[in-house]
């Protein structure tokens, strides 16, 4: 008979509780812990923090965490305006980024964090991005011309071409729509995710790029695209209000267009 249980070194322990020095105004933060290095299982630690003495973003508590409580706490960070995209993680259930996320909408509930799910974890909250950039790489993310003579100076766009990349333009890869899209929780292998996807409808979007065909030839494939199934996790999930399945639609519906000429 088959058995269905989970390899014991994935089930995730109860860990250690981290109580605050002082004051009495305590959120409670439980931080998902795994090291390659010890070989024990996950574990959650808790931290009492003193939300008198932090700053408003979930962010602000990691980093009081790691300063005052506990060295060890791993996660990556950044800019801490929602720009760079390394704080994405999942935080009560949702993925978006540490930095961006009020501690005050969890209304002094406790706030449980872990990294962004079915990715390979490196430490703690940091998940090995390795094949989500090698997929970013494989839509060639960047302009490609082979017209002569070249411009002497830049490439000029009109406002409504200009205006085809906004919701766009704005995407900064932070895997949060991702690791968020069932499809790719099972096919992330060839499935290019709904990021990655945004991310070359960019391309073919803009004015001034001369290789829609041979880009769209390259996403004609079983699995690169057509694992979308239009249930919009992504899109409920961006912490930058952009909707990667309206993209991976328009996609599909180039594809189309092409084969009908
Ligand atoms: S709309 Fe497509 S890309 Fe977005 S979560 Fe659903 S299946 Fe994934
Ligand atoms: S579309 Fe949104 S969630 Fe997805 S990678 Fe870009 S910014 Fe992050
Ligand atoms: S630290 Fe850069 S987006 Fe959060």
């Amino acid at each position: 008979m088959a058995e269905f249980r989970l390899p014991k070194n994935s089930r995730v322990q109860k860990g250690k509780h981290h109580k605050a020095a002082s004051g009495t105004n305590l959120t409670t933060v439980k931080v998902y812990r795994w090291s390659p290095d010890d070989g024990e299982n996950p574990r959650t630690d808790t931290y009492e923090v003193d939300m008198d003495n932090c700053g408003p973003m979930v962010l602000d508590a990691l980093i009081k965490i790691k300063d005052e409580m506990d060295s060890t706490v791993t996660f990556r960070r950044s800019c801490r305006e929602g720009i760079c995209g390394s704080c994405a993680m999942n935080i009560n259930g949702t993925n978006t980024l540490a930095c961006t996320t009020s501690i005050k909408q969890f209304k002094g509930k406790e706030i449980a964090i872990y990294p962004l799910p079915h990715m390979e974890v490196i430490k703690d909250l940091v998940p090995d991005l390795t094949h989500f950039y090698a997929q970013y790489a494989s839509i060639k993310p960047w302009m490609q011309t082979d017209s002569v003579p070249l411009p002497d100076k830049e490439r000029l766009q009109s406002i409504e071409e200009r205006e085809q990349l906004d919701g766009l333009y704005e995407c900064i890869l932070c895997a949060c729509c991702q690791t968020s899209c069932p499809s790719y929780w099972w096919n992330g292998d060839r499935y290019l995710g709904p990021a990655v996807l945004l991310q070359s409808y960019r391309w073919l979007a803009d004015s001034r790029d001369e290789y829609t065909g041979e880009r769209l030839e390259d996403l004609e494939d079983p699995f690169k695209v057509y694992r979308c199934h239009t249930i919009m996790n992504c899109a409920n999930t961006c912490p930058k209000g952009l909707n990667p399945g309206k993209a991976i639609g328009e996609i599909k519906k180039m594809i189309a267009q092409r084969h009908a000429l």
